[in-house]
């Protein structure tokens, strides 16, 4: 019986799954919005479906430019930890499972499908059902992509919120939204102010300051408070991993969890680059996937970093653009190698 969910999930493409979120977001709690928004871009049906096509792992990261970890089979348990509803998902994993031994040849819309199981776990754990859709989803979408015997083998343990995440969803939404106090003459600061920015990796959580209109970027270089690349052999810096610092690269892209209306609107290049990386997100002036080196923020943001870069848009998305490769640092030499390999045979620029 457990094939016929699979089945039942493998008929929607990515723009189905896309589509179906954007009418399940009202219904989403504010904390969870944009953080489940950001997960179907970090992992995107497309990319995944390219990828299980491709045999050679070596060739298939040459092409697409890849570095990191971006197979999601990998991260069953982690890959949504920037969530509020991460903390639910041993629950929300077993009523998936228990979904798929019961699961028929039926036809629900997705939407449907994916409010009717939160709102069983919901019952479950006596929570807002609001807090259960976004990671519903999110589970739904990963048993799609890894398949229910990855998904079962997955221990669904995960860690305890710790730090902000630790309170309400309203507080959390409520602390995201507030800047840093700038003292009693706060009104009189220009481009001294200073602001915070609040992130969430595949470790852990954690700040950087940030000075009034810089790239979060370079802010997040400034903190030297950790061995980064110990951690993350992309980060040379800070805890966003960088490369060009010209958006010539997509190492940089970060999902915006809170304060994207707080950010640089985003420049003709950084619009550009973003489609050819391969950012399958609406046009908007201040989108939820920006370029870190690019961004530039006038108040505090919350942010999530990806666990993997690539230069995907043309392959996945037949995004055909032609790259402009900037002069940059000697140790990015290699990465423009694998950027351009990964861009080669483009016929057109618009
Ligand atoms: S560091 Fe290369 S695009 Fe931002």
């Amino acid at each position: 019986m457990s094939a016929a969910l699979e089945s039942y999930l493998n008929q929607f493409s990515e723009s189905d799954w896309l589509d179906t979120l954007v009418s399940l977001s009202s219904e989403i709690h504010p904390v969870d919005r944009n953080a489940t928004q950001i997960w179907f871009r970090f992992f995107p049906l497309a990319f995944r479906r390219f990828i299980e096509s491709e045999q050679d792992e070596a060739d298939l990261r040459r092409s697409l430019g890849l570095l990191g970890d971006y197979d999601l089979a990998d991260q069953i348990d982690s890959s949504h930890r920037f969530l509020y509803g991460h903390r639910f998902w041993k629950t929300v994993k077993a009523a998936i499972e228990a979904e798929a031994e019961v699961f028929r040849d039926e036809k629900p819309e997705l939407a449907d499908e994916i409010r009717q199981v939160a709102s069983n776990i919901a019952e479950k754990l006596k929570v807002d059902v609001s807090l259960l859709i976004g990671i519903t989803a999110v589970g739904f979408m990963t048993l799609n992509q890894v398949g229910l015997e990855k998904f079962k083998a997955a221990a669904g343990e995960v860690e305890k919120p710790t730090g902000v995440m630790a309170k309400s969803p309203d507080a959390i939404v409520s602390e995201r939204n507030r800047d840093d106090s700038q003292g009693l003459l706060g009104f009189l600061r220009t481009v001294d102010k200073k602001f915070t920015v609040t992130y969430i990796d595949k470790i852990d959580s954690g700040k950087f300051q940030l000075i009034n209109d810089e790239e979060i970027a370079s802010a997040s270089a400034r903190d030297q408070s950790k061995n980064w690349r110990e951690r993350d052999e992309r980060c040379w810096e800070g805890v966003v991993p960088v490369e060009c610092r010209s958006a010539s690269c997509g190492t940089c892209w970060i999902g915006i969890l809170a304060g994207e209306e707080k950010l640089s609107e985003v420049g003709r290049r950084e619009r550009r680059m973003m489609k050819i990386f391969g950012y399958n997100q609406p046009e908007n002036e201040k989108p939820i996937l920006r370029l870190a080196c690019q961004a530039k923020a006038y108040g505090n943001a919350t942010i999530a970093i990806p666990t993997w870069n690539g230069v995907f848009g043309k392959k996945i998305y037949g995004n055909v653009e032609e790259l402009e490769l900037e002069p940059v640092t000697t140790s990015a030499k290699k990465l423009r190698e694998t950027i351009a390999s990964a861009t080669s045979g483009d016929e057109s620029t618009s």
